[in-house]
């Protein structure tokens, strides 16, 4: 069974796959219009969601399939009066494909275990996997090539996404250079760094850690950022984060330190002030709103391989 659970199982072919088809689906999308004809998505989300919820809807039903948002909040699962095993078998009975957002990526991975159909990690608090095959597909449309880009992340390393940015870079070649806090709290996994330094040794990429948000932005090509106050994050760390973030904020002194050319981009939600300034996010570099117009294309993508489909012309 096919799955996307984290990008360290995927290979730099199969996410060229993706990073072609979801191209090709957003050049021409009236080629894959039924590409998905009586497929459904079961959809369910433990914590909130605009982009990814709404990019998987939209997508599926432009290729001819249909979504649905199941509630948690109205489940025997969410009540606690049926396991997540029991959901996923029930559900792999009537949907051909589930979709799900957690906290624990234990429960994802459980969830992949006893699916019949193929599941899709969209987020868990250690990975998010649909997020950054949108983004590799934004960094290639905007920078023509993967291979030998300079990308920095400021921010929170012990992050999902940093986690999965880490995983699709060095797969893919891309030097990664990591700004964040010192100390186990905020830079990455220490599991993470390694596999992703064996992957970058293989791919003939760099990755470096530092805490010097000045010098791990020096001459990048991209600059990315994500919330300080991730969905998991208790709303009583907030002053504490914003101190301890606030040297990695992206605004107009970091960017003018990358690339003259550099872009900028941010998964969304977005709080200016905080991880940027309303002048980056808003600026002329800025590319947030083609890399979540992306997140459609790319995990359009990600469904029809899953679905195991041959080409623009078949059907699932
Ligand atoms: N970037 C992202 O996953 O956004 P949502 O939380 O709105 O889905
Ligand atoms: N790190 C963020 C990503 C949001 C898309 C979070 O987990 O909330």
């Amino acid at each position: 069974m096919n799955h996307l659970i984290t990008l360290q199982d995927w290979s730099a072919d199969d996410i060229r796959g993706i990073l072609d088809r979801g191209a090709d689906i957003k050049l021409d999308p009236k080629q894959y219009a039924h590409a998905a004809d009586q497929k459904v998505l079961f959809m369910v989300f433990e914590k909130p969601s605009l982009r990814t919820r709404v990019s998987f809807q939209t997508g599926i039903a432009r290729m001819g399939g249909t979504a649905i948002n199941y509630d948690i909040s109205t489940s025997p699962l969410g009540a606690g009066k049926e396991s997540l095993e029991d959901t996923v078998r029930v559900v792999s009975r009537y949907a051909d494909l589930i979709v799900a957002r957690l906290f624990k990526h234990e429960h994802i991975e459980l969830m992949a275990k006893h699916a019949l159909v193929p599941v899709v990690n969209a987020l868990t608090d250690f990975s998010h996997p649909c997020q950054v095959l949108a983004d590799l597909l934004t960094i290639r449309e905007k920078k023509g090539e993967l291979k030998g880009i300079r990308f920095c992340f400021l921010g929170d390393g012990n992050n999902n996404v940093t986690h999965s940015l880490m995983y699709g870079c060095s797969i893919m070649g891309v030097d990664i250079a990591i700004g964040c806090p010192a100390g186990t709290t905020y830079e990455p996994h220490p599991s993470v760094l390694a596999e992703c330094q064996a992957f970058a040794a293989e791919g003939g990429s760099r990755i470096t850690i530092s805490d010097d948000a000045m010098e791990a932005v020096e001459g990048a090509d991209v600059v990315y950022t994500d919330s300080w106050m991730s969905y998991h994050i208790s709303e009583e760390e907030h002053d504490k984060r914003v101190g301890v973030f606030t040297p990695y904020q992206v605004n107009d002194a970091i960017m003018s330190h990358a690339d003259k050319d550099a872009i900028f981009m941010n998964c969304l939600p977005a709080q200016r002030g905080y991880e940027q300034t309303a002048s980056v996010i808003d600026g002329s570099q800025s590319v947030v709103f083609d890399q979540a117009e992306n997140r459609m294309h790319a995990q359009n993508a990600v469904l029809l391989k899953l679905l195991g489909h041959g080409g623009p012309d078949t059907h699932c």
